[in-house]
């Protein structure tokens, strides 16, 4: 199996709390039997997230110094207005808190300019809280991912790829007046990291020209896309990664970014304009990110932040990061599928995903196998993974009724240069300890169901399968 050793050396560590099993009981009987609420104390290995809790580099490091903490104006933010006109040839630069931030000013403000009776935004598939900011502007948020996502154990390069057939059908079913957006999310998080590529991205592009649609990159795992457009489409083996990134950016109007993930800030995002043709659009925007971020020259930011993000964006576009990047994720992908562990493959930039349904086939979908099962690795390893599936999804508004996810993944996400290729052979050692006692594991119940944004909060109890 192909194990890339870490292109970096360590300087500093960081010493992490040894625990029992007894004591991780004690632990998640407390949180209420959901990871969420454990104390990261209690926790081993962290893969809730790789949002914000990458390493930075000493280079990183070292220009938190130099920071200019200018209300106005600063220093720090004209390097990285520099950074981004040259890495994506965009020309206008609001730096924002994290990338929710530049949701919140950037979709009212396109709502607001396209005037739609019924506006809508049509993406591969939106984020959580994209979703909840299209929702919060007045719009509808619709996905029309690609079918060949759904099928787990298939190989298909582009699992994030849009529909288009499903696309162009939308647009035409809620009319192009309508459509306030199409909104790329590059790699598609919600569908295990899976990249787009670019052709896919062109097509898009084109579709969106036809109808005179804006275009949105949510640019989140920007370097890691372009990693495998490099690694899988033909036409783009011989192209520089940064050159890759250029012709990406280069089929949208706007992009967005949370620069917790690539850039491995952490905290920090952007919101940027390509040129002039969306101005006013630009400038509603400059204006709404006053009262809700901050000045139009740090959003929120600290000027060491935007420092630090600046080296950051060179950084992550690396080529030999980038290939130990995606090649340690793939290792863990590998050793749990050599253990005839279902996961979504090929794997994706930043996370393993355990397809929990498959492996826990006892659990009904609303007894919530993934969250079942990331409670027992919790358990047996102290290893913190997240549920992608009906506990997430939520209920019917309407109905009340309980959604059934699709999917029920459990998600290994993996911080950026934090973790070494052991501590993966680790978490892999303690899933396939998991998949001899599965069919022991229960389902879960609610002991308390929040009304919104449930599994952030939930408790739980184990409940004997239905
Ligand atoms: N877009 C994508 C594709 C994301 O994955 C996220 C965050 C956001 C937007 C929002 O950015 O957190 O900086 O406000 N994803 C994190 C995750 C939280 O765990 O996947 P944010």
């Amino acid at each position: 199996m192909k194990r890339i050793p870490e292109p970096f050396r360590i300087k500093m560590v960081e010493p992490i709390k040894m625990t029992t099993e007894a004591d991780r009981e004690i632990a998640l009987a407390e949180a209420g039997n959901n990871p969420f609420l454990l104390k990261s104390e209690d926790v081993y290995i962290d893969l809730l997230t790789d949002s914000g809790t990458g390493a930075m580099s000493a280079n990183q490091w070292a220009a938190l110094m130099v920071g200019d903490e200018a209300y106005a104006g600063s220093r720090s933010f004209v390097k990285l207005e520099k950074t981004v006109q040259t890495l994506f040839k965009y020309q206008h630069v609001i730096p924002v808190h994290q990338g929710r931030g530049a949701e919140q000013i950037l979709f009212p403000n396109m709502v607001k300019h396209k005037g739609a009776d019924n506006p809508v935004f049509i993406s591969n598939y939106h984020f959580d809280t994209t979703a909840a900011h299209v929702e919060l502007s007045g719009a509808k948020a619709i996905n029309v991912l690609t079918p060949a996502a759904l099928d787990t154990t298939a190989w298909h390069d582009f699992k994030g790829n849009f529909d288009l057939a499903a696309l162009e059908k939308t647009i035409e079913q809620y009319g192009a007046n309508n459509v306030v957006g199409i909104i790329v999310t590059i790699t598609c998080n919600s569908a295990g990291g899976q990249p787009v590529s670019l052709a896919n991205i062109r097509a898009v592009r084109e579709i969106a020209n036809k109808h005179g649609i804006l275009v949105v990159i949510d640019s989140a795992r920007f370097a890691e896309n372009a990693y495998f457009i490099k690694q899988r489409e033909k036409s783009c083996r011989d192209i520089a990664i940064g050159d890759i990134i250029r012709s990406m950016f280069d089929c949208a109007d706007i992009f967005t970014m949370s620069a917790k993930k690539d850039p491995i800030v952490n905290m920090g995002g952007l919101c940027c304009f390509k040129d002039d043709s969306q101005i006013a659009l630009y400038r509603d925007v400059q204006i709404s990110c006053v009262p809700m971020e901050g000045f139009i020259t740090y959003g929120g930011l600290n000027g060491r932040d935007m420092e630090a993000l600046n080296v950051g964006l060179w950084e992550c576009a690396d080529e030999d990061y980038l290939e130990y990047r995606i090649g340690q994720v793939a290792y863990l992908g590998e050793l749990l599928r050599e253990a005839g562990i279902p996961i979504q493959y090929p794997t994706g930039g930043h996370a393993v995903f355990v397809d929990a349904g498959k492996m826990l086939p006892h659990i009904p979908s609303e007894q919530f196998p993934a969250h079942a099962l990331a409670n027992h690795l919790y358990l047996e390893g102290g290893i913190r993974g997240v549920e992608i599936g009906s506990l997430l999804l939520g209920r019917d508004p309407k109905t009340g009724l309980q959604k059934e996810s699709p999917l029920e993944l459990l998600r290994l996400t993996i911080p950026r240069r934090v973790y070494t290729n052991d501590h993966m052979k680790y978490i892999a050692d303690c899933l396939i300890a998991l998949k001899s006692q599965a069919h022991n594991i229960k389902g879960l119940d609610f002991e308390y169901e929040p009304p919104i944004l449930r599994h952030f909060t939930a408790k739980l109890k184990e409940v004997n399968v239905r």
